[in-house]
């Protein structure tokens, strides 16, 4: 298959989307930018679009798909309720970062929502996005536009790499300005429960629905046999192939012991500012203590290791005991396969 890949900004007219538009609605597949990652996206009524999405990322077909509209009004079409507790959130933070988990209305096919009886909701506030959901009339099913298993893109490059020949297009529209996916939360549960760290914060949920539990699989790898809020949580993650691990400890401690691996394949990977005293090749991610810089950085230098050939890379660990790194910190577990080593 062909791939196009066409740019678009923000000030383009409507005729630049009636290609992709077009796509959508014949059950086609797109490469779209949102504020958080690059999606996949495709029609969510549409089985076929479904199929499609799951093949070209080579996705397990038990982890459902988040779907994206352009208005909160059109929730009502994809769940069968909407709390209180949604309106709050939605009011405060849509179109942006958030996905809601809601009990899934009829119009919403099981393989969107991997069989299960709830659907993930989100409003991004990136204008491509939501141009191409109001021109196509359709609400979106889209997961991050990476082959499964690998970071998410939030460049189109990184869509174009791992999906060229897979999906007829994918849309440029720059870098994404969050970069790592977004916040989700389930609704459908006793009581609100972070299942995905994501850049709306944990204080930032707090501060409108008060209580909020944090799901153990966001910190923690899954014991066996242990039941999934989120079938999301079971599968490797946002690994290079460069294998890496989170080290803990101070910057001292920390340079002393990458130092011990100087190899000629091993890279550390250092908070911006650092890099005095380490003698093995490094590459920065971002200011601590700034948690959406971090997050900006994170997946573009994860696959940058990939481009120099790295075989392993150390990473500093951003301070777990502040919420606001959560996203990263979630991420970064999931890359290392829990490989933490303290110095
Ligand atoms: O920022 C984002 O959320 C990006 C952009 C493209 O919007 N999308 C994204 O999708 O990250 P994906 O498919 O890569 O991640 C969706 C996550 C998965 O972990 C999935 O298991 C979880 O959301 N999820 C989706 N529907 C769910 C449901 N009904 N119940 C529990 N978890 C669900
Ligand atoms: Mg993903």
């Amino acid at each position: 298959m062909n791939t196009e890949l066409i740019k678009l900004t923000v000030t383009d007219g409507e005729e630049k989307y009636v290609k992709a538009a077009e796509l959508l609605r014949e059950s086609q597949v797109v490469g779209i930018p949102t504020e958080t990652v690059y999606g996949l996206a495709g029609n969510a009524y549409s089985p076929e679009a479904v199929k499609r999405i799951f093949e070209a990322k080579g996705r397990p077909q038990d982890n459902p798909l988040i779907v994206h509209i352009s208005e909160f009004s059109e929730i009502f079409d994809l769940v069968s309720e909407v709390p209180e507790t949604a309106k709050k959130l939605a009011n405060e933070f849509w179109p942006g970062p958030l996905t809601m988990i809601l009990p899934k209305s009829d119009k919403v096919p099981l393989c969107v929502t991997g069989g299960l009886p709830t659907v993930a909701v989100r409003c991004p506030s990136h204008p491509i996005a939501r141009t191409l959901i109001k021109i196509s009339g359709l609400p979106l099913a889209a997961p991050s536009a990476n082959l499964s298993g690998k970071p998410s893109p939030t460049k189109a490059e990184h869509v174009y790499k791992d999906l060229k020949g897979r999906v007829p297009m994918i849309i440029d529209g720059g870098e994404c300005d969050e970069g790592v996916e977004s916040t989700v939360i389930t609704l459908a549960a006793e009581k609100p429960r972070l299942l995905r760290p994501g850049n709306i914060t944990l204080s930032q949920l707090k501060s409108v629905l008060g209580e909020v539990e944090v799901d153990d699989a966001v910190l923690n790898p899954l014991k066996a046999g242990e039941k999934v809020s989120s079938p999301g949580m079971k599968y490797k993650h946002y690994s290079p192939d460069a294998s890496i691990s989170l080290v803990r400890g101070d910057y001292k401690d920390f340079c002393d012991f990458v130092n011990e691996h100087n190899d000629g394949e091993t890279y550390a990977m250092v908070f911006s500012g650092e890099g005095e005293g380490v003698e093995i090749p490094f590459i920065t991610y971002g200011v601590d203590r700034n948690y959406r810089e971090l997050s900006h950085a994170l997946f573009d230098s994860l696959r940058y290791l990939d481009e120099i050939g790295a075989k392993r890379c150390f990473v500093r660990c951003p301070d777990e005991s502040n919420d606001d790194n959560l996203a990263v910190l979630n991420r970064l577990l999931r890359a290392a396969g829990f490989k933490v080593i303290d110095v």
